[in-house]
């Protein structure tokens, strides 16, 4: 197979920086893995949906490795405590000691499992991100948040364990189904809101190409949102301040996830929704013109993401769930909203008229 190019970037976060390798094919070049592999034995984490497709390949390109493998039940329902334990068990089965080396396999669910498992075993070992889907490759394979649910709340249980490296083969995305694209552009969009407004410009004219997965678009689109995500990473990796940001549209999506049961919405569709919400939300603060908060929700309309939460969730049951967000502080819901395309602040200055105006015109 020969060699494909790869565009490379950098999470720049002192001893632990790692680099981000983007580009078709990239599955097979064993020379990648290699080079961020400390020791010898490789446990690669996947589910049931993905092994079929890629595993043979991976184990290929790191043959020489004693390398096995977890298969995982596959759904966001099965990112539990429970499901994630047995990661240990066929770590400690196959007795793999402190240099051993977990590759995530697949999407998100499977990138923050993987990853707190490796955050967690012998206190901590070494992991690979390679990310199968397009919400993957954007944001939750970068950063070092990993993790799983709890009954009671979205990614309550987890850690920050930064990976080695970061390989985004796109060429897997054609087995992605359409939903599952437009879940993660859903994402990709929330880069440009949050302070990319020449990258909302640019998805606005070339969203037909992500659609019909043009790799030269995706290639870009993947890139730029790595490269804006790593800055906010870079600046404030454990979220003290302003890595809030990207949690633009995910106290509402959250409430949405936890509220409909896991699973029932996907978690890029939720966002979707809720970046809409923090727009409507906007204009009613005054802070975003009809004409803009339009512009947000016509481009997400295009990709054919919901624009509106369930009606069934009701204004009572959005603050209930939105309380258990982890940007509250002394009891006081932050938010993450847009103030003009491009430029977001996280803030609780805002009239809670607004926030319950706002539920309420969902309930009708
Ligand atoms: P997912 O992991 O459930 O994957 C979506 C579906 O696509 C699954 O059925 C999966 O098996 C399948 N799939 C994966 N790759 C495929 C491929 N190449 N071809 C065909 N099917 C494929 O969902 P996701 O959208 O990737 O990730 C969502 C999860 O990520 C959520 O749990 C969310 O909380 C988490 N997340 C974490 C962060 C972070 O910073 N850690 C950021 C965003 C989201
Ligand atoms: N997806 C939000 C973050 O990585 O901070």
């Amino acid at each position: 197979m020969p060699e494909q190019t790869a565009r490379k970037l950098e999470v720049e976060l002192g001893e632990r920086s790692y680099p981000i390798y983007i580009g078709p094919g990239l599955r097979h070049q064993a020379k990648l893995y290699r080079r961020h592999i400390p020791g010898r034995q490789i446990m690669v984490v996947t589910n049931e949906t993905v092994a079929p497709l890629y595993l043979q390949d991976v184990m290929e390109a790191l043959d020489g490795f004693q390398v096995e493998s977890v298969i995982l039940p596959d759904g966001e329902i099965f990112k539990t405590l429970e499901v994630w334990q047995g990661i240990f068990d066929a770590l400690l089965q196959q007795r793999f000691n402190r240099q051993c080396t977990l590759l995530a396999l697949g999407g998100g669910v499977v990138g923050d499992m993987a990853g707190f498992a490796a955050a967690c075993y012998q206190r901590g070992v070494s992991f690979l991100q390679l990310p199968t889907t397009l919400l993957a490759q954007v944001d939750s394979s970068v950063g070092g948040k990993t993790g799983v649910n709890h009954p009671l709340g979205k990614n309550m249980i987890g850690a920050f364990h930064q990976p080695r490296c970061v390989i985004a083969d796109t060429e897997t995305l054609n087995t992605l189904d359409q939903r599952q694209l437009a879940a993660g552009i859903g994402e990709v969009i929330k880069y440009g809101l949050i302070d990319d407004p020449e990258f909302f410009d640019w998805l606005e004219q070339n969203l037909d190409g992500l659609l019909k997965r043009d790799l030269a678009a995706l290639g870009y689109a993947v890139e730029r949102s790595c490269r804006d995500k790593a800055r906010v990473v870079a600046a404030d990796e454990r979220e003290s301040g302003r890595r809030a940001l990207l949690n633009l549209g995910h106290t509402f999506g959250h409430a949405i996830e936890t509220g409909m049961g896991y699973g029932e919405w996907l978690h890029g569709e939720a966002v979707a929704t809720g970046i809409c919400m923090a727009a409507d939300l906007s204009r009613r603060l005054g802070w975003l013109s009809a004409g803009e908060q339009e512009r947000v929700t016509a481009l997400m309309r295009r990709v054919g993401l919901p624009v509106a939460p369930p009606a069934e969730l009701g204004r009572e049951r959005f603050l209930e769930l939105m309380a258990v967000d982890k940007k509250v502080l002394e009891g006081k819901i932050r938010l993450v909203i847009p103030k003009g395309l491009g430029r977001s602040v996280v803030s609780d200055a805002f009239d809670p008229r607004a926030l319950h105006d706002m539920l309420d015109e969902y309930q009708r």
